[in-house]
This record gives structure tokens, C-alpha cells and sequence, in this order.
């Protein structure tokens, strides 16, 4: 058994799995599938309905009518609106760290939220599909919860002081723990059956290099990490120090204005992303 291995058998008990958001995935990659599956299989989930009503009927979108059901929600706002919603409603279990953990869960859900909607900027502009872009940012830093659950407040000094020192948050759990963030969040997706591409994007969001033929969708994934920390005023630094991020953004070809017209237009998402992170309860 290897050292990443070890660490996701030593925690007693693993958040469920999203197997909705999965399944959602997976019908939106399926080609002959219609809209209305999708609105079926949200509908079937009363919980997930009634928070994605109780989110459409918010200040933030300003409707003068009440939306009363997911097939409405789909009309009114339009399938991506309604699928960032599902996808946050139903992934927001997963980022709960126990009390024992020194981390802060709603922080690292905020920034989670942040790069899913960055992701999703920074890929559409790239062709890549929003919906598993998206999803790829919500989860990428999934491993952080593994590491705060078999390491406890060791992990979050450990956090505080790579920034300190500016050291890259994953070289030091690699010397610290033998493995980091991104393989443990890899192999946990891979148990919860998420796509070889999602799997891939969390192993290699801090080396896009590595990421060989997805490469490029990992390089966005950096980029978004990078814009999150940068507009959503967490304190937390990077991975890795600013400099990769310019390489990431070499990888895409994307020059400074638009990076800045992407930083610019992930600022305008950060109301919704307060009122999706405070959707959950
Ligand atoms: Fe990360
Ligand atoms: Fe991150």
C-alpha cells in the first residue's frame, strides 16, 4: 500500500460520495441525452430542490416571480446558472471538516466555489467544457480535507507556515507527509468514480506539466487557483508562488489584458459566490 493510500484508509469516516453531481456529469457528456433527464434527476432530489429554489428565489437573482420547480429554474435562468447551483448545492457536504481539524471549511468552500467559477471562465475561453471545469475547480483542492483529518492542527500550522517561510504548500507536505493535497483528492475522486479527466486535473492542478495530454486543462485549473486567491481576499497563498501561474498562463496563451478582463469578470462573480457558500447549511 502506498504512503496516499495509507493516509485515506487511516480516516474512519470519508464524506459520502456526489454521486448525483457524477451522474449529472456524465448524462451532460452523454450526447443523446436530453434536458429533461437532467431536470429529472435533480427533481428526485428533494433536498437538493428545495435549496436550489430556495437559491434561485434569492435577492441575488431578483426575480419578480417565485421559481417553483427545477424545470422553471432550467427556463428562467438557463441551464449553466442551474447546473453551478446543483453542482455547489450537492458537493457542499464534502468540503466539512471535522472539528478536531484545524480547517477552516467554510474558508476553503468559498475558495473552492471562487475556482470553480474561475475554471469555468478561464476553459470556455480554451473550448473546454464548462460543466466539468467547473467541477474540476469545486474539487480541486479535495485532498486538503484528508490531510486536516489524519493530521489535525499539525496540517494547518503547517499551512501557516509555508506561507510564512513562501514555501510551496506542496513540496513541504510531501517532505512533511510523504504525499500532498493533489494525489490524495486524485485517488479519492478516482473512489468516487469521477471521470480518468477529473481525476487527472486534481492530481496535477499544482503541475499542469505532469498533466501530459490535459495538460492544458490543467494549466487553467492553476490559473483559476491563482485568480481565486487573488480576488476572493483569502489569506491563503498558492501552492506555489506566482511565477508558475505565469507559466500557466504561457501554456494558454493568454495575455495580460485578458487575464486581467478574467480576474475582472471573476470579481463580478463573487456576489454569487457569497450567496451560493451561504446557502449552506
Ligand atoms: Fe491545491
Ligand atoms: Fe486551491
Amino acid at each position: 500500500m502506498d504512503r496516499t493510500e495509507e493516509l485515506l484508509e487511516s480516516i474512519q469516516s470519508l464524506p459520502p460520495a456526489p454521486n448525483l453531481l457524477n451522474r449529472l456529469l456524465g448524462e451532460l457528456n452523454n450526447i443523446h441525452s436530453d434536458l429533461n433527464k437532467v431536470v429529472e434527476l435533480i427533481s428526485f432530489e428533494p433536498a437538493l430542490t428545495a435549496k436550489l429554489l430556495h437559491v434561485c428565489n434569492s435577492a441575488y437573482y431578483g426575480l419578480s416571480d417565485p421559481v417553483n420547480h427545477v424545470s422553471d429554474a432550467v427556463n428562467r435562468l438557463g441551464f449553466h446558472s442551474v447546473f453551478h447551483i446543483v453542482a455547489v448545492v450537492s458537493g457542499e457536504h464534502l468540503v466539512r471538516p471535522s472539528p478536531t481539524s484545524g480547517l477552516d471549511g467554510n474558508q476553503l468552500w468559498k475558495h473552492s466555489v471562487t475556482v470553480a467559477f474561475a475554471s469555468q471562465r478561464v476553459g470556455k475561453a480554451q473550448g473546454a467544457d464548462s460543466a466539468l471545469l467547473f467541477t474540476a475547480g469545486l474539487l480541486h483542492d479535495i485532498g486538503k480535507l484528508v490531510l486536516g483529518e489524519v493530521f489535525k492542527k499539525e496540517y494547518a500550522h503547517l499551512i501557516h507556515g509555508s506561507q510564512l517561510a513562501g514555501r510551496a504548500l506542496v513540496e513541504v507536505e510531501r517532505s512533511c507527509f510523504g504525499t500532498d493535497h493533489c494525489a490524495l483528492g486524485a485517488r479519492l475522486l478516482e473512489r468516487w468514480h469521477f471521470s480518468p479527466l477529473l481525476v487527472n486535473l486534481a492530481a496535477h492542478h499544482h503541475a499542469p506539466e505532469e498533466a501530459a495530454a490535459d495538460r492544458r486543462f490543467a494549466a487553467c485549473l492553476e490559473l483559476a487557483d491563482t485568480l481565486a486567491h487573488q480576488v476572493d481576499g483569502v489569506k491563503l497563498l498558492p501552492a506555489r508562488n506566482t511565477a508558475p501561474a505565469l507559466s500557466a498562463q504561457e501554456t494558454l496563451g493568454i495575455s495580460n489584458e485578458q487575464l486581467e478582463r478574467h480576474r475582472e469578470g471573476l470579481r463580478k462573480s463573487l456576489p454569487l459566490v457569497e450567496t451560493l457558500c451561504s446557502a449552506r447549511s
